[in-house]
């Protein structure tokens, strides 16, 4: 698949994503209005949408209804903002960039950083448990197992946990290497996996998903530590050259910037050799993943 394909069906995910969150959310006329005002500058305009892409690319292979899956991946999309609303925080990371846009923090304030964190991580299992996301009470339960399992110890919460220990603990390449399935593999995982809940998949598709989904996970992270190291920031639209600062390890400060990105790549090609099952039909995950490895933002 050329660029043209992924260009395009990216923009259609951020403009479906862009008017969900805005039909979802609408700002209340109490005292809860900078709140919901935080949570949709945080949701709107802004990322560049992969796990919701992955979710629909992969529920687009099965034919899952659009509607079902816009639910879904808006509750994802939620569970990254709040995940990155927080990384921001002085307490943690210490940002002022994101999205090429202040953090909620500087734009709001931390209390409602906070809070918008909160807000977004309840409202994405309240999105997966609604008829809408699936008339099928099973499916919407494995979807809310799926992504709790992926935000909190098990996922995204324990590998922010590792990442901040990593600074100051000196760890081996398979410790990196958990941290980072954790802190990021793991929600783009779910995304995949709660595409194949929608449409039903069996356990050996599930299976080649699950190998397609690692081993872009991992890449992904290698990406964006290469990106903090050596990217650039008006493209990234967040503060570059931040983990060296901290004394972070990550795989560039292990393995040096060459055989990191050598990795990616190698990784990318066993991704995309997961799906050789498939057809044309998974062009766009195909696409996705070598976009991963190839993006300056
Ligand atoms: C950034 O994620 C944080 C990590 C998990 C590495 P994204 O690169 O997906 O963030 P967006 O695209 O700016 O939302
Ligand atoms: C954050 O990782 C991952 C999350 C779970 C939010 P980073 O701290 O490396 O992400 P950036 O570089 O700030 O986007
Ligand atoms: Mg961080
Ligand atoms: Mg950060
Ligand atoms: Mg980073």
């Amino acid at each position: 698949m050329s660029a043209g394909p992924l260009a395009e069906a990216m923009q259609r995910i951020a403009r479906d994503m862009d008017s969900a969150f805005d039909g979802l959310l609408p700002v209340p006329t109490d005292a809860r209005a900078r709140l919901v005002e935080a949570m949709r500058y945080a949701t709107i305009g802004g990322g560049k949408r992969i796990r919701p892409l992955l979710l629909i690319a992969t529920s687009e292979i099965y034919g899952v209804d659009h509607t079902s899956a816009i639910y879904a991946a808006v509750a994802i999309e939620s569970i990254h903002a709040y995940s990155l609303i927080h990384d921001d925080l002085p307490c943690m990371d210490n940002d002022a960039m994101r999205h090429g846009k202040p953090t909620v923090h500087k734009a709001f304030d931390e209390a409602t950083a906070v809070l918008a964190g909160d807000a977004l991580h309840a409202f994405a299992f309240e999105l997966l448990a609604d008829q809408a996301t699936s008339g099928d009470p099973f499916t919407r339960a494995e979807l809310v197992r799926t992504l709790g399992n992926a935000s909190g110890l098990s996922g995204m919460a324990g590998g922010q946990m590792m990442d901040i220990v990593a600074e100051s603990e000196s760890f081996d390449l398979p410790t990196i290497t958990r941290l980072q399935q954790l802190k990021t593999g793991a929600l783009l995982g779910a995304a995949v996996e709660m595409g194949a809940i929608l449409g039903r998949v069996g356990p050996e598709g599930r299976t080649q998903l699950r190998g397609y989904a690692r081993d872009i996970g991992l890449a992904f992270q290698i990406a964006d530590d290469l990106l903090d190291h050596d990217g650039d920031e008006s493209a990234a639209g967040k503060a570059l050259r931040k983990d060296a600062a901290a004394g972070k390890q990550t795989f560039v400060s292990l393995l040096g910037p060459d055989r990191a990105r050598e990795q990616a790549r190698m990784l990318v090609d066993q991704a995309i050799s997961h799906l050789a099952g498939h057809g044309a039909e998974a062009n766009l995950l195909r696409a996705v993943a070598r976009f991963i490895v190839e993006r300056n933002h």
